[in-house]
Order: C-alpha cells, then sequence, then structure tokens
C-alpha cells in the first residue's frame, strides 16, 4: 500500500502545493467538518512545541478525529531507553495517523520507514518543517495572491531554521527570488545553496539587514536564532541580537510586503512592528489549522472534492 507520508514538502509538486492550498481555502471557509470521524491522531511532540502541536490537535478535533500523544518525552517509555523504532511501532498499534516532532535530522524520515501508519513530520532538527511550509504558502498566496515571481528575504537564523530549508524547497517552482541575511556563523548551509543552484532559484546573499537592503521585499520571512541547536554558547550570544526588525524600517517598503514569522518570536522582532497592517505573523500562525486541516485530510486519503461537498 502506498505510504502517503509528509517527511519532506520537496516530494509536492507544484500541482500538488496549488491542490492543497485549495483545501486549505475550503477549511477556512469551513473548519468544523466531521470528516476524519472514528480516526485517532497520536501527536508525538520529543522537542517542545506551541502552534504546530496545538493547531494540529485543534485541527484533528475540528475534523471529529481524537487526539492521543505526549509533549513531555520525559515522561513516556523513550525516558527508559525505548528506541524510536518501538515507541513509532508501539503507537502504530493506536493511532491511524503520527505527526512527530524529533530533535533528530532524519527522525520523520526513519520513522516513515518503520511502519505502515502515515507519518507528518512535525520538524526534525534543523532539517524540515513541511506542514509549516504549507501554512507559510498559503499565507503568502493570500497576501499576495500568487506564489509566483517573488522577491522572499529569508532573515536570521538561515543554518539551524528548518522552516526556511523546508520553504525554499517548496518555491522552486514558482520562479523565486531568494535574498539570504544572516551573519556568516548562521549563512545557509551550502546543502541548501547547492539545491537553488541545481533547481534554477536565484538567490543574493546579504550581512546587512538596512532599510535599503529590503526595499524590494515581497515578503520578509524573519526567523529566531534557535539557542537549542548551537553547541557553543558564547557563538550563540554574539549572534542573538544581530537583526532587530523595527517598525521605522518599514516606511519605504513596498506596499504588498509581507512580514512572516514562523514563531515563536524573541526579540528579532521589535513589538512596534505588531500593529503595522505589513505584520501578518499572527495570522500566519491562523492559517496553521486551516493548513494542518487539509494536511490530516490529505494524508488519511480524503480528497479535495470530498472537502468541497
Ligand atoms: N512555528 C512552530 O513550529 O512553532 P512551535 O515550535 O510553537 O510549534
Amino acid at each position: 500500500m502506498e505510504n502517503r507520508s509528509l517527511v519532506t514538502i520537496a516530494e509536492h509538486s507544484k500541482e500538488k502545493i496549488l491542490y492543497m492550498i485549495e483545501m486549505a481555502k475550503q477549511f477556512e471557509a469551513r473548519p468544523n467538518r466531521r470528516l476524519l470521524e472514528g480516526k485517532v491522531v497520536a501527536t508525538l511532540f520529543f522537542e517542545p512545541s506551541t502552534r504546530t502541536r496545538l493547531s494540529f490537535e485543534t485541527a484533528a478535533n475540528r475534523l471529529g478525529a481524537r487526539v492521543i500523544g505526549f509533549s513531555d518525552p520525559k515522561a513516556t517509555s523513550s525516558s527508559k531507553g525505548e528506541t524510536l523504532k518501538d515507541t513509532i511501532k508501539m503507537v502504530s498499534n493506536y493511532a491511524d495517523i503520527i505527526v512527530m516532532r524529533h530533535h533528530l535530522e532524519g527522525a520523520a524520515r526513519y520513522a516513515s520507514e518503520v511502519t505502515t501508519v502515515p507519518i507528518v513530520n512535525a520538524g526534525d532538527g534543523a532539517n524540515q518543517h513541511p506542514s509549516q511550509t504549507m501554512l507559510d504558502l498559503y499565507s503568502i498566496y493570500k497576501t499576495q495572491g500568487t506564489l509566483e515571481n517573488l522577491n522572499i528575504f529569508l532573515v536570521g537564523d538561515l543554518k539551524y531554521g528548518r522552516t526556511v530549508h523546508s520553504l525554499l524547497m517548496a518555491m522552486r517552482h514558482f520562479n523565486p527570488t531568494f535574498h539570504f541575511i544572516a551573519p556568516d556563523e548562521l549563512r545557509m548551509p551550502e546543502e541548501y545553496k547547492i539545491y537553488c543552484r541545481d533547481h534554477g532559484i536565484k538567490y543574493v546573499e546579504h550581512t546587512d539587514f538596512t532599510e535599503e537592503t529590503i526595499a524590494d521585499a515581497d515578503i520578509l520571512y524573519m526567523t529566531r536564532v534557535q539557542r537549542e541547536r548551537f553547541t557553543d554558547l558564547m557563538e550563540y550570544e554574539r549572534v542573538k541580537n544581530v537583526y532587530i526588525l523595527r517598525n521605522k524600517m518599514l516606511e519605504h517598503t513596498r506596499p504588498n510586503l509581507c512580514i512572516l514569522h514562523p514563531l515563536p518570536r524573541v526579540n528579532e522582532i521589535a513589538y512596534d512592528v505588531d500593529d503595522n497592517p505589513k505584520a501578518y505573523y499572527f495570522q500566519q500562525a491562523q492559517n496553521g489549522l486551516y493548513a494542518r486541516e487539509a494536511i490530516l485530510c490529505d494524508v488519511l486519503g480524503i480528497t479535495l472534492d470530498e472537502v468541497k461537498a
């Protein structure tokens, strides 16, 4: 049987991405649908989360499914030494789909290989965060009216930020121009720059983050410096406040500019930006509910026609 796991967004074609956006749009119009009645969704969070876990669980509830799972691995038998493989095999006995966040890169792929129950990658280390990307794409589409030919500025921790890694892979279908703004220590990893070159994605690298640098941006995607991924905390201290977006920097930006952030924010967006109409990060998080309803349905074999019915 086909394994419908969502491990990386790179597996989605352009048609599939647009199909998922249409499905999310349907759920935004009508979020409460009992399309997954009788299903059990397991949410296994080996790493902290607010938005991803709660929006997946809300999505499951609004679709009529039941939810089991954990948000603190210390309260599970993994703290007694149970392997990830055994945990996944056990939970596969109970649930129809497993949504998993794990600190190890590749953990979601591995989990998808040890079970026939579909796995949704809710973030694996610094690697990928495909459900975040679906809500990012939906947010970009809603605010710009298109995904095509956009100038997308990614700012901050491009080394450890899994959301920016997933986003650039998904955007390969839509002729973007990326601007990577990061200090030397947190530059976009070479493997993703190779990916861009191999897929004809244009990119420019910057270390300056000024009003002038962002003047042509359609999307300004801010990221948090990910303290938990640093092995050298002195290095974290050096870079943690390197870029802060302030309201006055937005005066001469494009009228269509949309400011995104996967959240949580620490201090990379000043609070005076929140009231600027270009700030979209809280609506972006809300879009996560609709995008994740679409993902749960799609992975469990519910079609767009069924969602529209
Ligand atoms: N954007 C995101 O993944 O947020 P959480 O870590 O709160 O789930």
